[in-house]
């Protein structure tokens, strides 16, 4: 794994956008700056950390890893259902399908866990046992698996409003998703789901839950689009200590970045007003965590790309844009 000095020297050229003029007009989202190519949508993975639905500052490689680290995934899930992937010209860059996206984000779950009044755990701890809509057996303690994985979908909330919590069948009544649709998406988000658990669980990690976003190309097939399985779509817990640490009561050790949200809530931040920015030692800690968990999902060792980024993503993609005028 690439040393801490490394990382630290690259704090001050972590990549906090492009601005690639030549590809048309940009579109931001929290962490991916995209533009549109006729059918093709190119996406560009900044280092921007997101929590709190905000911004908190820049994590050297986090870019890279999620792309690389979803297009792992694509090509690992790709015999279960397709995906929007085309290419990755550069190590920060997807160029995917253009898709219709879903208003659902379909959010899968293996542990009963949570710490908010809406989570799960907390809603079963005051002796619910119908939540989501769904039915929970007695006896389950904090952070045990699920009998088996269910499928909490939410909406996806348009500029500034935030995510709603609705059922399955909420999801066809509101005509969200047709119903064969959303059939075939769940059986997928399932199946998806079995697969990153049992390769975590090779790499010594859980995928405790996660989020999955589908799309509809304009041939009209459902594909999974966005990312796959990284650390800002899922949460992972350390196998190894995850049986210990429950029996002692303790909460299992989390290796994605819930760690940021546990140091901001300890010094009195939790969602209201502006956050401090990004302490630099924090933004270490979190690139030596997404890098770890790209090095263990996929066993491979992480490259990091030539610096500063920017410039060697705009001068990959004006190769690939010059590749595909001339053929
Ligand atoms: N193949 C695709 N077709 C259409 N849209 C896509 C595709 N893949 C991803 N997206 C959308 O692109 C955006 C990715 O950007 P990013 O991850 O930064 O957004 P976000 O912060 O998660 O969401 P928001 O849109 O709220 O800013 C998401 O809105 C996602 O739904
Ligand atoms: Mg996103």
């Amino acid at each position: 794994m690439i040393d801490q000095q490394t990382i630290e020297q690259a704090l001050d050229q972590a990549l906090d956008g492009v601005d690639l003029p030549f590809l048309g007009e940009r579109t931001r989202g929290k962490v991916r700056d995209i533009y549109r190519h006729d059918d093709q949508l190119i996406l560009i993975t900044t280092d921007r950390l997101s929590a709190f639905d905000r911004i908190l500052g820049l994590v050297p490689f986090k870019g890279q890893v999620l792309n690389q680290l979803a297009a792992f995934w694509f090509e690992e899930t790709r015999d279960i259902i397709g995906n929007h992937l085309i290419a990755t010209p550069d190590p920060n860059v997807t160029v995917a399908q253009a898709c219709e996206p879903l208003p659902v984000e379909v959010i899968v779950r293996g542990y009963i866990s949570g710490v908010t009044k809406t989570a799960l755990w907390y809603q079963y701890s005051q002796g619910k046992r119908t939540i989501y809509g769904m039915d929970f057996p007695d006896g389950l303690s904090k952070n045990d698996p699920l009998p088996e994985p269910i499928i909490t979908p939410t909406t996806k909330a348009t500029d500034g409003g935030h995510d709603e919590r609705i059922t399955s069948a909420q999801v066809v009544e509101m005509g969200l998703v047709e119903p064969a649709r959303w059939e075939q998406i769940c059986q997928a988000a399932l199946a998806v789901f079995a697969r990153g658990q049992a390769i975590a669980r090779q790499a010594g990690l859980i995928l405790v839950d996660t989020k999955y976003e589908f799309g509809v190309t304009p041939a009209g097939e459902t594909v999974l689009i966005d990312e796959v399985h990284t650390p800002d779509s899922s949460r992972f817990w350390i196998a190894e200590t995850y049986e210990s640490r429950r029996a002692a009561g303790q909460e299992p050790e989390n290796f994605d970045k819930e760690f940021i949200r546990l140091y901001y809530a300890a010094h009195g931040y939790r969602g209201d007003g502006d956050p401090f920015p990004l302490p630099p030692e924090l933004a270490v800690q979190a690139a030596q965590r997404y890098i770890g968990a790209y090095e263990r999902l996929t066993g491979r060792e992480f490259q990091p790309g030539e610096t500063p980024a920017a410039e060697r993503i705009e001068r990959n993609l004006r190769a690939w844009v010059d590749d595909k005028v001339t053929g």
